[in-house]
């Protein structure tokens, strides 16, 4: 393509350590699509013939159909995917295939194509985070009643339900989708004709292609255009956050399938065996869309650390930008449809869970809350009291709600025999009706909104 001012072709290391094909080959269809744009754009604008620019569109439906089948020659020593269709488009239609390049650079070419793959991959990721959303609502509302513990530190807190819990991963994903929307509004102006750097003399029209590939509007600055990939950074880091939540809730599958938690099982056809104990089931799945965190925040660190030290404008350096964007959004794209698939499937151990969310004194606070409200005791007082009844119960061997009257009297004289009808975990749930409280009738509120919300 250059040859013009070179005598010599590239070493094979210069080759080797310059090709992308085999990456940036996944770009194929967004680098039609531009180019079919560019084109349209050149012949009314007078730029390109209309015979000249009609050989160049057929030529390009040509390589789209050889792509599509398979016998398109991907080729190293063309470089990347821009340098392969040109090349395969001069084989194609000889001459008027080099006036495609009028007034456009590799360099906003491959900002072009990569900004319309990553924002093809925000709208998937929307798409899945919305189907997963859906998953947890419908388990929720099953399990908008059903008691299991919640937990701080990993220890007994206070009894929820295992709707209130699913529904808590409901705002999360939420939240992750909003932030790819947003990543893509940003992301949504076209760097088409900023050309190398500068611009071009040719009086094309940014206006006119960027709407032809759903931009709002051309990007403001040449410069900007060629040589930020903001856009591959904020999805990278909105995918990290959603691999963190992705991972949070996978580690909780992971402990309630333990049998000593033994909340939750998942069914064969998600699951793995042991070739040596034949009593395994392991949760694979689980643990691996845990680990896939590792891989797509990795991605952010390695996408950052490229560019962070680039003078303006384009540097060969971004063409490490691909291959961190297409490794962290595979995986993002497999763990959240695996983590679907999961909440679809799995089968909590509803007597397990209610029974463990008695355990642990976890109705503590509402012995303290009823001292309080019953007795009038400032709320330190009552917890105090309260630790003291744990104590004792505990040296007792039972749980608060079998402790004897006696004995709580003996802590304080105003406990009456209506303090047990707070004790138990169905009550304190069912207390707890402040908005976006665990009472059942709350989660039920919440699930509602949600589905209108995602409808
Ligand atoms: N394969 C290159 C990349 O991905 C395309 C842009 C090349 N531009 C250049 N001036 N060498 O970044």
């Amino acid at each position: 393509m250059w040859g013009g001012r070179f005598s010599s072709r590239p070493a094979d290391i210069m080759q080797a350590i310059n090709v992308s094909i085999g990456v940036d080959r996944r770009l194929w269809a967004q680098d039609l699509a531009g180019s079919r744009a560019h084109c349209r754009m050149l012949i009314d604008r007078g730029i390109v013939t209309a015979a000249d620019g009609a050989a160049i569109l057929s030529g390009l439906d040509t390589i789209q159909s050889e792509i599509e089948a398979g016998t398109f020659p991907f080729r190293d020593e063309y470089e990347d995917i821009h340098l392969n269709v040109e090349a395969r488009l001069s084989e194609l239609i000889g001459e008027p295939s080099g006036r495609l390049h009028t007034a456009r650079s590799r360099n906003d070419q491959v900002a072009l194509d990569f900004r319309l793959w990553v924002r093809d991959a925000c709208d998937r990721t929307i798409a899945q985070l919305s189907a997963l959303q859906h998953a947890l609502l419908a388990r929720a509302e099953q399990h908008a009643g059903d008691l299991m513990p919640g937990f701080t530190h990993l220890q007994t807190a206070q009894p929820v339900t295992l709707g209130h819990h699913l529904m808590a991963y409901v705002e999360m994903f939420g939240r992750d989708a909003s932030r790819f929307t947003d990543a893509r509004a940003r992301m949504n102006e076209s760097p088409l004709g900023a050309a190398a750097l500068a611009g071009s003399p040719f009086p094309i029209d940014r206006h006119a292609t960027a709407l032809a590939l759903g931009f709002d509007r051309p990007m403001g600055n040449s410069l900007d255009a060629v040589s930020d990939r903001d856009f591959a950074l904020e999805t990278l880091a909105a995918a990290s956050i959603t691999a963190g939540h992705l991972s949070r809730f996978a580690e909780e599958i992971v402990v309630w399938m333990t049998p000593m938690f033994g909340f939750a099982s998942l069914p064969d056809d998600l699951t793995t065996g042991s070739s040596i104990m034949p009593q395994k089931r392991n949760p694979d799945a689980a643990e691996l869309v845990r680990a896939k965190t590792g891989r797509i925040l990795g991605s952010f660190v390695a996408l950052s650390t490229v560019m962070k030290g680039l003078p303006l404008a384009y540097s060969k350096d971004m063409q490490e930008d691909k291959p961190p964007v297409f490794e962290a959004m595979d995986a993002l794209d497999l763990a959240l449809t695996a983590m679907t698939a999961m909440v679809t499937a799995f089968t909590p151990n509803i007597a397990r869970m209610a029974e463990a969310a008695g355990w642990g004194f976890s109705t503590a606070t509402d012995l303290a809350d009823w001292l309080v409200r019953e007795a009038d005791l400032p709320f330190r007082q009552a917890h105090h009291v309260t630790g003291a009844a744990v104590k004792r119960a505990e040296a007792l061997g039972v749980g608060l709600a079998q402790l004897p009257l006696k004995e709580l009297q003996a802590l304080h004289p105003s406990v009456t025999e209506a303090v047990y009808k707070v004790l138990t975990p169905e009550a304190s749930c069912a207390s707890r009706q402040s908005f976006g409280g665990t009472a059942p009738e709350q989660v039920r509120a919440r699930i509602a909104e949600w589905k209108e919300r995602l409808a």
